[in-house]
């Protein structure tokens, strides 16, 4: 049936693609003049926890795509010279360590798109990059609290089925009608992995197919290039990745996953908290005195 079998002794996960050229409009103000990338989630970047879940689960590209007013992103992931500098002269090893880890990880390679035409046009931006090879998604505002890392259960599922894969978390009522919805059947061996069979962007909610809703993260074939160059402008005048992968249906299996971990919607401002409040929780140096301080709120008593 598919064009190309990919070889499970040989396909690895080395690439992970990240779309950062939006316009992040739900985040205004503080988006007009600050990649939502860059927002950060207690104290890092809500992008850099995407890295961090890239390299864990074995890739060692990295591939944000970008447009304007995004350079920051570029000089995070970069050597800062001077801030090193400094850090070492006032015996701030710990900080220097943390400086360098950040411009450590990985290979970052970079590419524009000039326009935010959607999120299928920003992937397809990274086609020269990616080659003929299978390849993840990420979208980095998509914040993922998951161990193993959601990504990593994906390339372990992708190790067994050797096809595309989209991760879905169960959305309820009206909310569904922000996403990607699948239609798709659990398979025998793991209800969690699911054979898709179709699948419809932002439907209302009387036509949603299920209560699975894609998130942002995705290990696609590379012929989801070739499907996006032909793929018409769909909801909101955008080119949709969701359209994209439902061409891709008519030549590949695709399998919905439902993975383990709780996500949080960082582009929203109300997830963005959620995810703020709950980090911080967990943090060793925080996490006890936040607490404390939350418990204490008087709002909360009322
Ligand atoms: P979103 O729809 O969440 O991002 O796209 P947005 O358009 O920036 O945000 P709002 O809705 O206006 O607040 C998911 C991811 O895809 C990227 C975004 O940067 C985000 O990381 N994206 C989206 C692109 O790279 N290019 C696009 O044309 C659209």
């Amino acid at each position: 049936m598919g064009r190309k079998q990919f070889n499970m002794a040989k396909t690895k996960i080395r690439k992970a693609v990240f779309p950062a050229a939006g316009l992040g409009t739900r985040f205004l103000p503080a988006t007009k003049a600050i990649p939502k990338e860059m927002l950060p989630v207690v104290d890092k970047p809500i992008i850099q926890y995407g890295v961090e879940e890239a390299i864990a689960a074995g890739c060692d590209q990295i591939i944000i795509v970008t447009g304007r007013g995004k350079t920051v992103i570029e000089d995070h992931f970069d050597i800062s010279v001077e801030l090193e500098r400094q850090l070492e002269s006032r015996g701030k090893l710990d900080l220097l360590a943390m400086a360098r880890q950040i411009s450590n990880l990985g290979r970052v390679a970079y590419i524009r798109q000039k326009e935010a035409m959607g999120l299928g046009h920003a992937v397809l931006m990274a086609r020269d990059l990616v080659g003929d090879e299978p390849f993840a998604v990420i979208l980095p505002d998509d914040v993922i609290d998951a161990t193993p890392p959601c990504l990593q259960q994906m390339v372990s599922v992708f190790d067994e089925v050797q096809s595309s894969i989209l991760a879905t978390q169960v959305v309820e009522g009206p909310a569904i009608s922000s996403y990607g919805v699948i239609d798709a059947k659990p398979t025998a061996r793991n209800p969690r992995i699911m054979e898709v069979k179709a699948l419809v962007e932002k439907p209302k909610l009387k036509d949603a197919p299920s209560k699975n809703a894609i998130i942002g993260r995705y290990i696609l074939t590379p012929r989801i290039f070739e499907l996006l160059e032909t793929t018409p402008l769909g909801a909101g005048g955008e080119l949709q990745l969701t359209d994209g992968i439902r061409g891709l249906l008519e030549h590949e299996k695709v399998y919905g996953y439902s993975f383990e971990g709780t996500r949080y919607d960082a582009g929203d401002k109300l997830g963005f908290l959620k995810a703020t409040v709950e980090f911080a929780l967990k943090r060793e140096d925080l996490g006890d005195e936040f607490r404390a301080w939350l418990q204490g709120l008087s709002p909360l008593k009322s």
